[in-house]
């Protein structure tokens, strides 16, 4: 029985091809006997006619063959587990800034945004930026080809912090108030491991009579024992902001070693997560704010920072690159 189509094939050229045996035969006929020339002829036909029969029925076969094949691969087993729809879910960051900010609601915080596209005046001035201060620098932020509507010889810009939503803030609203404003800011930083000309913050802001340093303290040592454990142990670094006086760092202790050093932490078992202080007197004068009446204190931390500590990330590329086999593991 001839396997395939192409054995099929073979056998047609071998038999009935143009120099095949049939037509050898008839090719031959001249030189046959007279007397046998009938006999030879009609067995010349018979042959003929059963291989061009067999070659039917064996064509026939095969296409049936096809047919069947085809059609068994396309039948839907009804019996086979069905393929699982793949649902979405919230960006690491997303779920990041959604449990910081549900931390600060807890405690009695309210969410407020502010525009990416921000004035020079509330990003740097009003937070005691002066003109001449290093970050004022063309080079340390991306200004954006649109006159501001306030001051029309100075560009909009995109806020470098979050910093500036206090200031919208604080113009909107009298004391006492407590907001939690998260969102992205821009910087014109080379992309590195640690660096992104896009990052997320979120920004704090207390403000009423008599807040003191001692409020933050409190508040920030509940937050971050709430994001990353009892256990945590934090310390306040002096530092300077503009904006806050006093300003203070916030470091925790290493998530990876305990405490103990690593190299996540530099081998210091310290890792610094935020910037914090109480309202500098200038940015209240700045919102026209009553003078000496009010006392504040504000913080801001990097998202990105802060995911990456919680959950041993070591490339800030990671969060932007979208790629399922990072963003499925949270
Ligand atoms: N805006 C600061 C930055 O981007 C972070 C910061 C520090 C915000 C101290 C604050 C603060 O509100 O009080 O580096």
């Amino acid at each position: 029985m001839a396997p395939d189509s192409a054995a099929v094939e073979a056998i047609r050229v071998k038999y009935l091809g143009r120099k095949g045996l049939v037509s050898e035969i008839y090719s031959n006929l001249p030189n046959v006997p007279a007397e046998e020339k009938p006999l030879v002829g009609k067995n010349a036909n018979i042959l003929k006619n059963k291989v061009t029969q067999w070659l039917q029925e064996k064509g026939q076969t095969i296409e049936e063959q096809k047919r069947q094949q085809s059609s068994a691969e396309k039948r839907l087993d009804v019996t086979m587990p069905g393929a699982g729809a793949t649902i979405g879910h919230r960006h690491i960051l997303t779920q990041t800034v959604d449990d910081i900010c549900r931390i600060f609601e807890g405690m009695g915080f309210v969410t407020f945004e502010g525009p990416e596209v921000e004035t020079e005046f509330n990003n740097f001035s009003a937070l005691n930026i002066p003109i001449d201060h290093p970050s004022r620098d063309a080079f340390d932020t991306f200004y954006v080809d649109v006159k501001d509507p306030d001051k029309k010889d100075r560009f909009l810009l995109l806020r470098s912090h979050t910093s500036p939503a206090q200031i919208r803030v604080m113009k909107k609203y009298t004391p006492p108030l407590a907001v939690i404003v998260p969102g992205k800011v821009y910087r014109p930083d080379a992309v590195d491991a640690s660096h992104s000309f896009m990052f997320h913050q979120v920004e704090g802001l207390l403000v009423d009579e008599k807040v003191k340093f001692s409020d933050l303290k409190g508040l920030l040592t509940i937050f971050c024992q709430r994001l990353f454990g009892e256990e945590i142990k934090m310390r306040f670094r002096p530092h300077f902001f503009p904006f806050t006086e006093p300003s203070a760092e916030v470091d925790i202790s290493c998530y990876i070693c305990k405490g103990k050093g690593c190299s996540v932490c530099g081998r210091k078992g310290w890792l610094e997560i935020l910037g914090s202080g109480m309202v500098h007197p200038k940015v209240f004068e700045a919102v026209g704010y009553p003078l000496k009446k009010y006392t504040g204190f504000a913080f801001g931390m990097g998202v990105e920072r802060i995911a990456m500590l919680k959950y041993g990330i070591n490339d800030i590329r990671l969060f932007f690159e979208n790629d399922t086999r990072f963003s499925n593991q949270f």
